[in-house]
């Protein structure tokens, strides 16, 4: 072994559902020691490290809305990363940031001149901050927001309730919006989501179960739901199955030039390694939406996951120690001169359908 480390830290709930067996092998068999670490105590004394694999989200959004013991925790956490700046970090803390508030990581996609032409779009969105609703009917016109509109909260991490969504069809029930939160159009996408996961320049899509149709209304009242209720893999929520005159028997396929467009500008923008995103298909353009990103998803479903961290993370190491930058458009051609990796390389398949929408043919 070289007696190169990679310093590991997680929840003890993501920590309990991880296969450290697995990630121990992966680790040894790259030539690395895997060191578990404490956050309650310095990160010096727990021993030299060279790669810093962490899941510090809910930490750090705790530590953004004012948890003094979270903040305490994350500044020395920086602090030790600026103290060693030859540790790659797995992924840094400030990319990850981006990516707790909703805001900021849809503005992000909205800016994104190339998808335009591409076919792909973040639905339009808004910020509530205040519940003075005549503002904020304001606000939606003002940024093109259309009912029905998905309520949801600004920060995307943290808490079970960062998951808890309403849907609202009119202006008139605009109130059970509970700011800070983002209002975005709903797009109609036949009950579908393609969830993506990559590791670097690997990637893995599934489809789960989502929301059927729904139309703006006067009459209907919000519908509040739960991320998990809807879209896991074994979900079976009403609020799936398409309405009569919304059944299909035309599939609106997936698009892989789209999906690997978007994780481009993904690692470009965001800088991230370990991300996922979802994707839900217009059932009338056949564009497709990106209506969320995560850090550090669960890859459960992505085949020999251990590995490709590994290669990846090695990968990375590679290209921090050589002149090229991941600003440049072509990155992944020309970094590291590692043939095996040109390009975005699907694993486990062109299309691995583990759960179809409830009503897909
Ligand atoms: N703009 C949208 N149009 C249609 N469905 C959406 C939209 N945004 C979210 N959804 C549905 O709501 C679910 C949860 O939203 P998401 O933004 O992914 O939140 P979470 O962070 O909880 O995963 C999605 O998986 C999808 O089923
Ligand atoms: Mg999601």
């Amino acid at each position: 072994m070289s007696g190169k480390s990679i310093g590991v830290w997680m929840s003890d709930k993501k920590s309990q559902k991880l296969n450290w067996k697995e990630l121990i092998k992966a680790c040894n068999s790259h030539g690395y020691n895997l060191v578990k670490l404490d956050l309650e105590r310095a990160f010096e004394d727990q021993g030299k490290i060279d790669v810093f694999l962490h899941k510090l989200t809910d930490l750090i959004a705790a530590a953004d809305q004012g948890d003094s013991k979270a903040a305490k925790t994350i500044s020395r956490v920086e602090q030790y990363l600026s103290n060693h700046t030859n540790i790659t970090v797995i992924d840094p803390l400030d990319n990850v940031r981006i990516l707790l508030n909703r805001y900021s990581y849809y503005s992000i996609l909205q800016d994104e001149s190339s998808f335009k032409s591409l076919g792909i779009f973040t639905p339009a969105f808004a910020e509530f901050t205040t519940s003075n609703i005549e503002r904020n009917i304001e606000i939606m016109r003002e940024r093109g927001v259309r009912f029905p509109i998905i309520c949801k909260p600004t920060i995307a991490h943290g808490s079970k309730s960062a998951h808890e969504m309403v849907l609202i069809f009119n202006e008139r029930e605009l109130s059970v919006a509970k700011p800070p939160c983002v209002v975005q159009s709903f797009v109609n996408h036949n009950a579908v989501l393609h969830k993506v996961f990559f590791v670097g320049n690997r990637y893995h899509i599934c489809e789960r179960p989502s929301l059927k149709n729904f139309y703006a209304s006067d009459d209907l009242d919000p519908i509040f739901y739960t991320t998990g209720e809807v879209c896991k893999a074994d979900s079976q929520s009403t609020l799936s199955i398409l309405d009569p005159y919304d059944e299909t028997d035309i599939k609106m396929t997936l698009n892989e030039e789209k999906i690997k467009a978007i994780i481009r500008v993904i690692r470009k923008k965001i800088g991230l390694i370990l991300a996922g995103f979802d994707v839900v298909i217009d059932n009338v353009t056949g564009n497709h939406a990106v209506i969320d990103i995560n850090v550090f998803p669960s890859y459960d479903n992505f085949p020999n996951f251990f590995e490709h961290l590994l290669d990846c993370i090695e990968d990375t190491i590679q290209k921090s120690n050589s002149d090229c930058c991941l600003e440049d458009n072509e990155w992944i051609e020309d970094c590291g001169g590692n043939h095996r990796h040109n390009g975005l390389i699907n694993i486990g398949g062109s299309h691995n359908y583990e759960v179809m929408g409830m009503n897909i043919m």
